[in-house]
């Protein structure tokens, strides 16, 4: 059986008191999933990492934490950055490269690059988000790190026109999303780790999750909802 990775992006959602809440609800409706064969990975905002990782202490809580972001520069005079040295005390994941990093804070494939750099150094997985096979393309020519340590990294294959938008799920087909991630494997020459994102919900997942070439999602929207979530990861 394959390892599953399923990860939960809340983006820029929830206050502390809504984690707390969240994590009551997902414990309540989160009947035993077999931690054995997979990795569940909450990224939550930076701000709420060290009272996350207590809290999921405290509760011996399967989850991992992972963060959403990382600066592309190591730690030093980068005023409001947070570095991958900083996310080492709280997190082993950490998602880079996400559309909506290039859409609003204008990232380009080197500063993707440069980040994925600063988590390996660091030890810290990164998950890291490919919109398209140019843009794989442009990582295979620019960023030796991630050919070298591909087998480090978790690539997801995200399609900016799958995230849902304005509470509308708009899925890629998977016969598509299985396509395009056996050609990023047979890209980098051997068979990675590769995520599906865009749209996933409790209807959807299994659809994507049994694919060959898929080992599991990054949940948006659906991920808020903690009933939902937990359907994803138990039914699994
Ligand atoms: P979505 O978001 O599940 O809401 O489409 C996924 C993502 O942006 O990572």
């Amino acid at each position: 059986m394959k390892k599953l990775f399923i990860v939960a992006n809340w983006k820029a959602n929830k206050t502390s008191h809504e984690a707390v809440q969240w994590l009551q609800k997902f414990q309540i409706s989160n009947v035993q999933y077999q931690i054995s064969n997979k990795e569940v990975i909450v990224c939550p905002p930076f701000t709420l990492l060290p009272f996350l990782k207590s809290y999921l202490l405290n509760h011996k809580s399967g989850l991992k934490l992972g963060a959403q972001d990382v600066s592309p520069f190591p730690k030093g005079a980068y005023t409001g950055a947070v570095a991958a040295e900083h996310l080492t005390e709280f997190v082993s994941y950490a998602i880079v490269g996400h559309s909506e990093r290039r859409k609003y804070f204008h990232e380009t494939d080197d500063d993707v690059i440069a980040k994925t750099e600063r988590l390996l150094e660091s030890n810290i997985t990164p998950i890291l988000c490919v919109s398209d096979m140019k843009q794989m393309e442009y990582f295979l020519l620019k960023g030796e790190v991630i050919v070298k340590h591909a087998s480090d990294v978790i690539f997801v294959y995200e399609p900016p026109s799958a995230i849902s938008g304005g509470g509308v799920y708009r899925p890629e087909d998977p016969l598509t999303v299985d396509k395009n991630a056996a050609e990023i494997s047979q890209k980098i020459g051997k068979r990675v780790s590769i995520l599906y994102g865009g749209s996933i919900n409790p209807q959807n997942y299994a659809s994507f999750f049994r694919l060959e070439n898929i080992d599991g999602g990054l949940v948006g929207q659906a991920s808020l909802d903690p009933v939902a979530f937990s359907r994803i990861i138990t039914n699994t």
